[in-house]
């Protein structure tokens, strides 16, 4: 959550930080801010409100000078407001702060610095970073940031400016909130994310845990600020550039109307992508750099997937595929209760870990628990040089590209195939009796980019049916097997995206309690997709229809029975049934996506919505 960009060079920094800001507008985006040094002037212009409403106020008054900060912002504490908006300054405005993440100390901090005559302006626990660094300074600006460092306990990643220092910058990050700094030719930069830099420059330096680093236009040094040993390791970036491919527009919508459109679309390659040159020819699977030992994998007598929102709907999608095949006990956990729990793990369980952006504190705290009981960790997540990513055992990458917009779509799809992929991976080292199956499978797996074309054509259907969905103010979902888990996510992303109020339930499960709800014309939206269990799905739908729903099912194309009864049907493309929750899942983003156009709401950043929640 929050976004945070900097600049140090010879060029105006102010379009550099707002070109930043917009692209980093899908962490946060409540309010925003920037500070800008000109020579020893430092100013600060920042507001409530979006990226566009701080350009309108600048555009009066354009910042000038070549060092400066920015931030865009989703509230932890304090209101989304004028004052609550980052950079925040010390009493004298020396120095300016942006941060993402939390000081867990902050409420003793505030009592302390009011107690020491700081003057202070807001609610948030940034500020009191400001005020740290000012009261430790003594002419050397390293030397006070890493003393007010050590002063804050949490999890966080930050920018000082200071206007004794206009050529300066310094960046620190420590646990879950990611900071990369960009290297360019006489001219440095910090963002909270890779494909924010590209189009300044492609090779980068991934902050680790507990350090900080020194910017200047010539020159970064990274020190440790935190963890053994503190002194004695000043290694120049330069050892650790990166160099990173990615198109110069890669955080951009390219013509699309929202970046969840273009996301939605972009599947088809992140499918491909994903699959490249590891599922191979004979139906065996290679991962680069996986590590995971075949021994790791016979002993395993447990597969636990752990993971948050829509990466957890991967996590139930797992389970149905992993136990019948591998036929080993399948759990899958919300990452944010099991790591309050006290669950009995031990070192012949394998941890699946899901996460898009690899950074969500959730999911990272409980990877680091059940590591600390033995457990093998196995990530899957989108983004390279992630917390997830470096913490994790073993890491098997999807390949979606930056998703931008809040409401995962392409990341989820990646995920099912990773899961696919992990799936066989394990099948390679375990006795099992699938192999028709799994050979089955790979075919699928090969067409499944080709599948989700045939969903994208038939958008304009779907559209047409997002159009009468969305005057409801209440929706359910239902589904059984397969269907069950792409139900809750088809119902996630119909909250999400257009505020329809929306609950997922396993079809049988309806007649518990929920089917009270139901009246004359309420719309259920039933998913009928798996062959196996489809007669009984059909018994539920007829349940529904008895109390007068307005029933819509999701239907293999080739499936009449439900039309012939009289319910209005979206049809999908017939595959196997394991790989349905594929083309379900776009049928029901589009579906979203139309629902939340035709009411007019802010498609690829919904209210209250950050996209990486690195707060727990
Ligand atoms: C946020 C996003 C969701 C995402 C979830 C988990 O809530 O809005 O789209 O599914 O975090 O994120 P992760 O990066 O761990 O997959």
């Amino acid at each position: 959550m929050c976004g945070i960009v900097g600049y140090v060079g010879s060029e105006a920094a102010l379009p550099v930080l707002m070109a930043g800001l917009t692209s980093l507008t899908y962490r946060g985006y409540d309010s925003a801010g920037v500070a800008v040094l000109d020579g020893s002037t430092l100013q600060v212009v920042k507001c409530a409100g979006k990226v566009a409403d701080l350009a309108a106020r600048l555009a009066d008054s354009p910042l000038s000078g070549s060092t400066g900060i920015g931030h865009t912002r989703w509230a932890t504490h304090g209101e989304p407001s004028d004052v609550n908006a980052h950079p925040h300054i010390d009493t004298r405005g020396d120095f300016a702060v942006v941060h993402n993440g939390i000081f867990e100390n902050s409420s003793d901090l505030r009592e302390r610095l009011r107690a020491q005559g700081c003057l202070i302006r807001s609610q948030t626990d940034t500020e009191l970073f400001a005020h740290l660094v000012s009261l430790h300074y003594r002419g050397d600006f390293e030397a006070a940031v890493k003393a007010a460092l050590a002063e804050v306990k949490g999890s966080f990643a930050l920018v000082v400016a200071s206007r004794f220092h206009p050529s300066t910058l310094i960046a620190a990050k420590l646990d879950t909130p990611p900071l990369v700094i960009g290297i360019g030719a006489g001219e440095m930069f910090v963002s909270s994310d890779i494909s924010s830099l590209m189009r300044f420059t492609k090779r980068v330096v991934i902050l680790e845990d507990g350090e900080m680093a020194v910017l200047t236009p010539k020159n970064v040094l990274v020190d440790l600020f935190r963890a053994e040993p503190v002194v004695g390791r000043r290694r120049p970036a330069n050892e650790r550039v990166l160099s990173v491919d990615w198109p110069a527009d890669i955080a951009e919508r390219g013509g699309y109307p929202h970046f969840m459109l273009k996301e939605i679309e972009e599947q088809p390659r992140a499918i491909r992508d994903t699959l490249r040159d590891r599922l191979l020819e004979d139906g065996r699977v290679a991962i680069e750099d996986f590590t995971l030992a075949p021994a790791t994998v016979r002993r395993a007598r447990r597969v636990i997937f752990l993971s948050c929102g829509t990466a957890y709907h991967a996590g139930l999608v797992g389970q149905y595929l992993f136990e019948p095949i591998l036929n080993l006990p399948v759990q899958v956990e919300i990452a944010s209760e099991f790591r309050y729990r006290q669950p009995v793990i031990g070192l012949d369980d394998l941890v699946v870990a899901i996460s898009q952006s690899g950074e969500t504190a959730d999911t990272v705290s409980a990877v680091r628990r059940v590591q600390e009981r033995g457990a093998t960790v196995v990530a899957i997540t989108n983004v390279i040089g992630s917390t997830l990513s470096r913490v994790a055992d073993h890491v098997l990458f999807t390949r979606a590209g930056p998703e931008i917009a809040v409401a995962s779509t392409k990341a989820f799809t990646a995920q099912l195939v990773a899961v696919h992929l992990l799936l066989r991976y394990l099948a390679q080292y375990r006795p099992h009796q699938h192999e028709k199956l799994l050979y089955q499978l790979g075919l699928g797996l090969r067409q499944l980019d080709g599948v989700v074309e045939q969903v994208l054509q038939r958008t304009a259907t779907i559209q047409a049916f997002a159009a009468q969905l969305a005057s409801h103010e209440d929706v359910y979902f239902i589904g059984r097997n397969l269907d069950e888990p792409i139900a809750r996510e088809g119902s996630l992303k119909l909250k999400e995206i257009s505020y329809i109020h929306s609950e997922a339930y396993p079809a049988g499960e309806l007649k518990h309690g929920t089917l009270a709800l139901l009246s004359p014309g309420t719309a259920v939206i039933a998913l009928a997709t798996q062959s196996d269990i489809y007669e009984k799905m059909v018994s539920n739908i007829q349940e529904v229809l008895a109390r007068k729903a307005w029933v819509t099912a999701l239907v293999p194309e080739d499936e009449s029975e439900l039309e012939a009864m009289g319910v209005g049907t979206l049809r999908v493309p017939r595959v196997n049934d394991l790989l349905a929750p594929v083309p379900n899942v776009v049928t029901l983003q589009l579906l979203a996506y139309h629902c939340g156009v035709a009411r007019g709401c802010e498609i690829d950043q919904p209210r209250n919505l950050a996209k990486s929640v690195t707060v727990e």
